[in-house]
This record gives C-alpha cells, sequence and structure tokens, in this order.
C-alpha cells in the first residue's frame, strides 16, 4: 500500500486508546502522568522532550521551534522552558490548543495543508532552529493500518521540517516501529549528518512501540523537496 493512500483523517474517527500501545502494560495514570499533574504540565508526554533534551541539547536559549502535533501543549511548555523569554515556540495542532504564554503561539492548523509552508515561511519566524513532531494518528484498530499511518505522518513532518529548518538544525520526531520503520530511518539518515533512536524512559513505561529519531544537521540543505520523500520512502520499501 502507498503511504498516501494509508494516509487519510477521518476527521469523526473518535481518538481512542492507540492499539499500538499495549492494552496490558498500559496505565493512563501512571508516575508521568502524576507528576505532569504536580509540576503543572499538561501531558506526560512532555518528559519524553525533557529527557530527549537532557540527553541531546538540541534546544538553546533564544532558539525557535516548531512543534508538529502540539495539543495539550506538552512539548510546548517544556521547550518554552528551554529557549527562554528571547527565544519562540510555535505550537500547531488540528486541536485547539488552550493559550501558552509568549514565547509560546498556537495555531489550529493542519501540519500538512498546502498552505502551512507559505504561512510559515511568511510569519518571519521560519527558518527555525528545531521542529518536533509527536503527531500521532487517529488510530483505525488495525495494526498494520495504523503502522504506516505513523509512518506516512513521520515521513511528511520530515518533508516539512526540511522545508524550514535552518541547515543546522534539529529534528525530532515520534515514530511506530513496524510497517516501514527502517526505510523512514535510512530515509533521515540520509537527509541528516547525524540520527539517533531514542526510546525515552515515558514511553517505556506506556509499553508503546513508539520511539523518536534524532536528527541533526542537514546534509544537503538544497536537495529535497515535499512529495521527493514519499515517493523514495517507496521505492525503498
Ligand atoms: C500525542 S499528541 C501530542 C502531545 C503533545 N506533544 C503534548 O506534549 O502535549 C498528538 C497530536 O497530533 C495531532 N495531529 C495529528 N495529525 C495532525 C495534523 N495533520 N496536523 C496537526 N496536528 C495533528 C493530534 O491532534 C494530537 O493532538
Amino acid at each position: 500500500m502507498l503511504f498516501r493512500e494509508a494516509f487519510s483523517f477521518d476527521g469523526n474517527a473518535p481518538l481512542g486508546l492507540c492499539p499500538l500501545v499495549s492494552k496490558s502494560s498500559y496505565d493512563p495514570r501512571d508516575r508521568f502522568f502524576l507528576k505532569a499533574k504536580k509540576e503543572g504540565l499538561r501531558a506526560r508526554s512532555a518528559y519524553k522532550l525533557d529527557e530527549i533534551q537532557r540527553r541531546f541539547r538540541l534546544l538553546r536559549p533564544g532558539g525557535t521551534v516548531l512543534d508538529l502535533g502540539a495539543a495539550p501543549g506538552g512539548w510546548c511548555q517544556i521547550a518554552a522552558r528551554e529557549v527562554g523569554p528571547r527565544g519562540f515556540v510555535l505550537g500547531l495542532d488540528l486541536e485547539v490548543i488552550p493559550p501558552l504564554p509568549p514565547p509560546t503561539q498556537t495555531w489550529v492548523a493542519d501540519a500538512f495543508s498546502p498552505e502551512l509552508l507559505t504561512r510559515l515561511r511568511s510569519d518571519g519566524h521560519a527558518p527555525y532552529d528545531a521542529v518536533l513532531s509527536d503527531l500521532a494518528p487517529r488510530t483505525s484498530g488495525i495494526r498494520s493500518a495504523d503502522e504506516a499511518r505513523s509512518v506516512a505522518l513521520a515521513e511528511r513532518a520530515l518533508g516539512l521540517a526540511l522545508q524550514v529548518l535552518k541547515p543546522a538544525g534539529a529534528f525530532v520526531v515520534k515514530v511506530f516501529m513496524g510497517g516501514d520503520f527502517e526505510a523512514f530511518v535510512k530515509l533521515c539518515k540520509q537527509a541528516f549528518a547525524e540520527t539517533k533512536i531514542v526510546k525515552p524512559e515515558a514511553s517505556v513505561a506506556r509499553g508503546s512501540k513508539e520511539v523518536y529519531l534524532v536528527c541533526r544537521t542537514i546534509r544537503h540543505p538544497q536537495s529535497f523537496e515535499v512529495g521527493d520523500l514519499s515517493d523514495e520512502i517507496e521505492q525503498q520499501g
């Protein structure tokens, strides 16, 4: 199946319990959930970016960050803490993100709408120092289709990142292992000088197949266009 066919959002589909997470070990109110609540973070997923930041120091004071799939805003909170008041964080999501204080702005937007690139480029903050994608597909319950959607989302995030990142920028993307995961990793390795696969503790605790690719420094900044990537990954897959 082509990624483009696998990738379609049914706006009415319930988000539900992600079948890419093992039900036996899934505890929605685990220690990360409780910690997030206590520390005023909007989502337990904030600790995934927190760990990635502690390990890789991707976000720096004064930096600019584009956060794709940002609702309810946990990653934005961590990114804002790291870039500080001289930095800028733009979180966008299909869902409304309740307002966050400066330096964070939020947009309701489809990360892959054709107009988004123009809007990002005319907004005055691109190119970005970092593009983060915690995008998650609406799941169908069919594991193979859901894994394909996850890779398709990651692939599209990569395409967008390559359009709006600084050459020395960083890209962090969630992807579920399975399906065309290996082909996607290969693609990231072609696009970036450094690509690492990371499974943060908060992902382990959730018993999920998700990992994050942490990529740095675009190899050939001029050589990628959105669309080229899906062709390549389809050939590789
Ligand atoms: C796991 S949640 C993100 C959690 C977030 N990182 C946080 O810490 O609060 C994944 C998000 O991806 C969003 N999403 C999925 N597809 C999208 C798209 N095409 N454009 C924008 N957002 C999308 C969903 O609406 C959902 O809010």
